[in-house]
């Protein structure tokens, strides 16, 4: 059966911040290994760790400087091994982050493209000579400032579209393709059960947007070259194997992604859209303190919903590594009663939709975002950079104002470490940790809700369980309620047998219900509060799976 991934539930690992076993502060594979029974009773299906191979510690991760390596921080590849056993024998499949658009500067290809222009490895990355003494042209890095950074040795400049350390690979070079599908096949040699590409979007940059033309540089996203190059790939190596693959795919429209995900299975299983979570953007991007419009998150996800059914799958994701806590984000977090109907709401609200779901680690127990104080507190390079840019550089922001937006956008929200007991440290690690542990795990934390079948985790375990007894979760197509109303997300999902009703309150007050999502009288499979309620309203947060 080659279309498991519809079924499954992912767990996503972030392995630095998980669980560390060397008492060195870090997270590392040995950690995982650890608590496969843990992810395994959740009842999910599959893990996708972030990346764990060799890297320069730049971008958590994400700039390799060897594919075939684990970073030595998080163990070796005998403790990797043992991990894909273990978790197989648990029927859990591992799905490895792929990132390919770029390599770190200390990647030996880019070492010795570097090296001089006629280099037989020259061609691997993306060099321009400069204009008029200048960058090649006005392309921006997603982690500010320019895209392009000149390379004293030959007196060009390369292409970065995150940090500088990490050098875009050129993938109009066919040496490059086949060295990654080469690789990819290594790892899928290996018993890897898929992949998750990173920014895959950006592999086919139209030759335009990198010209050294001193123009504004461009789209580099959805090429038409990213869609051949990714039909290639599946030709040569994913079509081959029994696996999963999801793309990340950031500025992507519905339109593309029926390629990137169609059902016929030429690209890619699933990509992850953004859209629902630049809902909170403004004037400054994701830097800016815009308050949830939630008819409008309503209309984006609604749209990926209809516009995929039957053509394409959909991934569903609130959180992972690079977006904050939900539960502070789209819920409340200020008081234990409503972190947890929060966290329980946005949960439902998400999980009854048509698509694969993501679980990041930690929000299956409504861990929140972090009370960061001073930007001396961040790792971050995208919150670093960022602040450089908008409050030193150009006084955009005030430092007040950053912070604001740090506590409730920044990445490093979701880095904290894992929350497993009230113990010194949470029970990550017993070194000094990497990255402070939220003080608030003395409540919020996997031992204290092991035990408590009215706890977030709970939740979580019986909505995957509703998800494997209720084939409409899996098929039925997606109605959208009350589309305008400021508090409520509802909706149907119908597979011509079953109706599930799904109604969310996001807001702190009663809300009313029109008819359509009033209880009508059906099975509740699952609610957040105790009692039934009233038919025609939600209590604060409140949210109801009705199945009729
Ligand atoms: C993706 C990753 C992110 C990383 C970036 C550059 O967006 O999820 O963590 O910083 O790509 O690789």
């Amino acid at each position: 059966m080659r279309d498991w991934f519809k079924n499954a539930v992912v767990y996503q690992v972030y392995p630095k911040s998980f669980q560390d076993t060397d008492g060195d502060g870090l997270g590392d594979l040995r950690g995982v290994t650890q608590h496969l029974d843990y992810i395994r009773d959740l009842g999910v299906d599959v893990i996708w760790l972030n990346p764990v191979y060799k890297n320069s510690g730049v971008d958590g991760g994400y700039d390799i400087s060897d594919y075939r390596e684990i970073a030595p921080e998080l163990g070796t590849m005998a403790d990797f091994d043992e991990l894909l056993a273990q978790a197989h024998a648990r029927g859990l499949r591992i799905v490895m982050d792929l990132v390919v658009n770029h390599t770190s500067t200390e990647h030996r290809w880019f070492q010795e493209s570097r090296a001089s222009r006629d280099n037989d490895k020259r061609s691997f990355y993306v060099w321009r000579a400069p204009h008029e003494g200048k960058e090649p042209n006005g392309l921006r890095s997603a982690f500010s400032g320019s895209a392009w950074q000149k390379d004293e040795t030959t007196g060009e400049y390369y292409l970065h579209m995150f940090a500088r350390e990490q050098a875009d690979l050129n993938w109009h070079e066919p040496r490059v393709r086949e060295g990654v599908y080469d690789m990819m096949r290594w790892w899928l040699d290996k018993g890897v059960d898929g992949f998750r590409m990173d920014v895959i979007t950006m592999i086919g940059k139209p030759e335009e947007t990198i010209a050294a033309d001193g123009g504004p540089g461009g789209d580099v996203c959805n090429g038409e070259k990213t869609h051949e190059y990714l039909r290639e790939m599946n030709r040569e190596v994913l079509s081959r194997y029994d696996i999963m693959t999801v793309g990340e795919a950031a500025g992507t429209s519905t339109e593309q992604a029926i390629r990137y995900a169609s059902l016929d299975g030429s690209e890619l299983n699933m990509i992850f859209q953004f859209e629902h979570m630049e809902v909170d953007a403004g004037a400054h991007g994701k830097w800016s303190d815009e308050p949830l419009d939630l008819p409008r998150l309503k209309a984006v996800l609604a749209r990926w919903q209809t516009a995929l059914h039957g053509r394409a799958w959909n991934s569903l994701y609130w959180d992972n590594h690079d977006q904050p806590r939900v539960v502070s984000r789209f819920g409340c977090d200020a008081d234990e009663t409503c972190r947890m109907r929060s966290a329980k709401m946005l949960a439902a609200c998400l999980h009854m939709m048509q698509g694969t779901p993501y679980i990041y680690q930690g929000e299956e127990l409504g861990m929140t975002n972090y009370p960061f104080a001073d930007i001396s507190e961040s790792r971050d390079v995208e919150a670093v950079n960022a602040w450089q840019e908008l409050v030193e550089e150009r006084g955009e922001l005030t430092g007040e104002q950053m912070m604001r937006a740090i506590r409730r956008k920044g990445r490093d929200n979701a880095r904290t470490p894992m929350q497993w007991t009230a113990g010194k440290n949470a029970g990550f690690t017993n070194g000094e940790p990497w990255m402070p542990v939220n003080p608030n795990h003395d409540r919020i934390n996997a031992e204290a809700e092991e035990g408590d079948p009215g706890s977030v985790l709970a939740f979580y375990r019986a909505l995957i369980r509703i998800r494997r007894e209720n084939p409409v979760v899996i098929d039925g197509d997606f109605t959208l309620l009350m589309p305008e109303d400021a508090r409520v997300f509802a909706y149907t999902r119908c597979d011509g047998t079953h109706t599930l009703r799904v109604a969310c309150n996001f807001s702190g007050e009663t809300a009313k219900l029109d008819a359509e999502a009033s209880f009508h009288g059906g099975r509740l499979l699952i609610g957040n509060y105790e009692d039934a309620g009233a038919a025609d309203s939600l209590r604060p947060w409140e949210c109801r799976v009705e199945l009729e």
